[in-house]
């Protein structure tokens, strides 16, 4: 049968139309695709800087928040307290944070930017447990002569009011200090150092 002009005119149609709808299921599945690249508003919030407000720590009391899924602990240590972390040294793995668990303004005696306020990733350096703040006397158990430090129930590492190991333990380095600033007196920004972008 020979193909008339009104068949030629219909073949062609209908192979435009099957290109247009072939395209459209392309473009159709290729969004999912690509939107699935995009990290989501939790996923961000995940990897987010916070803010912290210290106004309500009292001397010797520890406040608990949550930065990108860990805990970090913030410590109003009091003058006694700074005062005994001299007598430590001797007993410590890594007295002067030698090791690169700080940053480099936390590198100092208090491993911290203000003397008073400890900030420290709560999870153990040994298997990640979190360990207990045990304080006013209740640290002596685990060491004599040390009336408050931070102890690990999964497996007895130690660390003081610097977050630095003790000695004998299997924990191996001193707890991680986050990258941290002062917004102000009373609020503490968690997740970046002063200044970086
Ligand atoms: S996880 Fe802390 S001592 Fe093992």
């Amino acid at each position: 049968m020979s193909n008339t002009p009104v068949n030629n005119d219909r073949r062609r149609f209908l192979t435009a139309a099957t290109s247009v709808v072939g395209g459209v299921g392309v473009v159709g599945a290729a969004v999912p695709f690509i939107a699935s690249w995009n990290p989501s508003a939790k996923a961000k919030a995940a990897g987010a800087d916070i803010e912290v407000d210290i106004s309500k720590i009292n001397p010797g009391q520890l406040l608990r928040v949550e930065w990108r899924s860990k805990p970090v602990w913030i410590v109003r240590r009091t003058p006694e307290l700074l005062a005994s972390l001299a007598k430590n040294d001797d007993m410590l793995r890594d007295p002067n944070s030698e090791e690169d668990q700080q940053p480099e303004f936390a590198r100092n005696e208090y491993r911290s930017l203000k003397e008073e306020y400890l900030v420290l990733v709560g999870i153990c350096t040994h298997l990640g447990c979190s360990p207990q703040h045990l304080k006013d006397g209740a640290f002596a158990a685990h060491t004599e002569g040390v009336n408050d430090g931070f102890f690990c129930p999964c497996h007895g590492s130690k660390f003081d009011m610097a977050g630095r190991v003790f000695q004998g333990v299997p924990a191996p380095l001193n707890l991680v200090v986050p990258p941290y600033y002062y917004i102000d007196d009373n609020t503490l920004l968690i997740g970046s150092e002063e200044g970086a972008a």
